[in-house]
């Protein structure tokens, strides 16, 4: 069990926030942490991950445990280690001393859970062993996939009502993942034109983040295929007029995502034709951060990318057509088919276990246009929500070669002009922007997006 260090002022915060839970629900919740699946034998474990909701209150890693929460008192369960589990895994904290880490009013073994289960709430794990055992000992079916009714509906509510801004204590771990995120992207460009191989400078970027102590947040997409949204291989050779596109985010010991996306030329230097793109989309990324603040609907942030997409490719003879009859005609998600972005905390896509739960307000529903199914978010921003600004411009062979995309849009693409940008498969730009009193804060603004300064850190 790896157990970073507490501090006095962790164990203020995690008061804090089960503090503030319990002023919006009068009944007790239980939260799992999870289990780690096995891989061909008990003891030989796929990485652990403790579940974001009993991470966001305990505040610690712990597998295998619950804490029951209730009128701001906060329970511990876990199972002291076996005797011989000294051997194969040195000496573990007791459940005693873990309970006095995270400032726990009470540490009971896990059998003692099942006494104290009536009337709670809980959230479903992601592993089956988990929300199997959930569902016994609540006695309902408590499974990932189904939407939470009830009790559960209204805990769901609550932690999202909570979750949805950061305090101070998670924002200084999200600034940590940030900077660690930071790094590895540079240590990628350096490393870009010695490399043979995606995998090469993959492995420049995680060393960075395993040298911190940390883990990804999420697997890394590190490609020259970028038109695959999430790429998760990395086995293609870097040729000269390739651009890699590297989605590399870091996570800290306490679980905290940062979530970054830059793309460079192999070679060190831009095309025209990759340049010309590459300008589009910064030119979005750029417009939709300076419109962040209070009170503003992401979901405009979302168009106004879209707006700026299509401007840009009308300009260069991509989209003939006025930018914003074109976006109503969904004609930007023929290269930019996904959403402006997302809410990061504890998960990449935070919250996203829940459903639209948070990242939809109340009554909100995803629409089923083409240019807009894929927006994550649809809210009002608020002081403290942190976010991400992703926009992209794809060509997706599936998208540009469906033959009701070609109908469609038959005079709308110029597709012999397109045909001139072949070098540009995959381009996306992604920064954290936290959203702040006045406006905003790009938690991860150490690293440049100009296209010149990329050029200049590569090489
Ligand atoms: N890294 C996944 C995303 O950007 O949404
Ligand atoms: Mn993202
Ligand atoms: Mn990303």
């Amino acid at each position: 069990m790896f157990m970073p260090k507490t501090s006095n002022s962790l164990v203020e915060i995690l008061r804090q926030r089960r503090q503030r839970l319990a002023s919006l629900i009068d009944f007790p919740a239980i939260l799992w942490s999870g289990s780690s699946n096995p891989r061909n034998f008990p003891a030989n474990v796929f990485p652990f991950r403790a579940s974001s909701h009993f991470l966001y209150f305990a505040g610690l890693p712990l597998p295998n445990a619950a804490i029951r929460l209730e009128a701001g008192k906060l329970e511990l369960f876990m199972d002291d280690p076996q005797p011989s589990s000294a051997l194969w895994h040195g000496e573990m904290p007791k459940r005693e001393e873990i309970a006095q880490m995270i400032g726990a009013d009470a540490a009971k073994p896990m059998s003692e859970l099942e006494f104290l289960v009536a009337e709670a709430a809980t959230i479903a794990v992601q592993d089956a062993a988990t929300w199997t055992q959930q569902s016994q000992l609540l006695n309902r079916w408590v499974l990932p996939q189904n939407p939470p009714q009830g009790i559960d509906l209204e805990l769901a509510k609550a932690v999202v009502a909570l979750r949805l801004t950061h305090d101070a204590g998670a924002l200084a771990e999200l600034r940590q993942a940030a900077a660690v995120s930071v790094e590895a992207h540079k240590a990628g460009m350096s490393a870009t034109l010695v490399a043979k191989r995606e995998a090469e400078v993959r492995g420049a970027m995680e060393g960075v983040i395993i040298a911190q102590n940390m883990t990804t947040a999420y697997n890394s997409i590190v490609t020259v295929h970028g038109e695959v949204l999430h790429n998760e291989h990395y086995h293609h050779p870097l040729q000269p007029g390739d651009l890699l596109l590297a989605d590399v985010g870091a996570e800290t010991e306490t679980g905290w995502a940062a979530d970054i996306t830059r793309t460079w030329p192999v070679s060190g230097k831009f095309s025209s034709t990759q340049r010309d793109i590459y300008d589009v989309v910064l030119a979005a990324h750029d417009a939709c951060i300076a419109k962040i603040r209070p009170g503003v609907e992401y979901g405009e942030i979302h168009l106004l990318a879209a707006t700026v997409i299509a401007e840009g490719l009308v300009n260069l003879g991509i989209l003939q057509g006025n930018a914003e009859d074109l976006v109503q005609r969904d004609a930007h998600a023929l290269f930019f088919p996904h959403g402006i972005g997302h809410l990061l905390g504890l998960d990449v896509h935070d919250m996203e276990d829940l459903g639209d739960l948070a990242g939809y307000e109340e009554g909100r529903k995803r629409s089923d246009r083409f240019g807009l199914g894929y927006l994550r978010l649809n809210r009002p921003l608020r002081p403290g929500m942190l976010v991400t600004i992703e926009p992209g411009f794809y060509q997706v062979p599936a998208i540009l070669n469906d033959g009701q995309n070609r109908s469609t849009y038959q005079y709308t693409v110029n597709w012999e002009r397109l045909s001139q940008f072949a070098d540009v498969r995959g381009i996306r730009i992604e920064d954290d922007v936290l959203v702040t009193d006045e406006g905003s804060e790009v938690l991860t603004a150490a690293l440049p997006n100009d296209a010149n300064a990329v050029e200049e850190l590569i090489g």
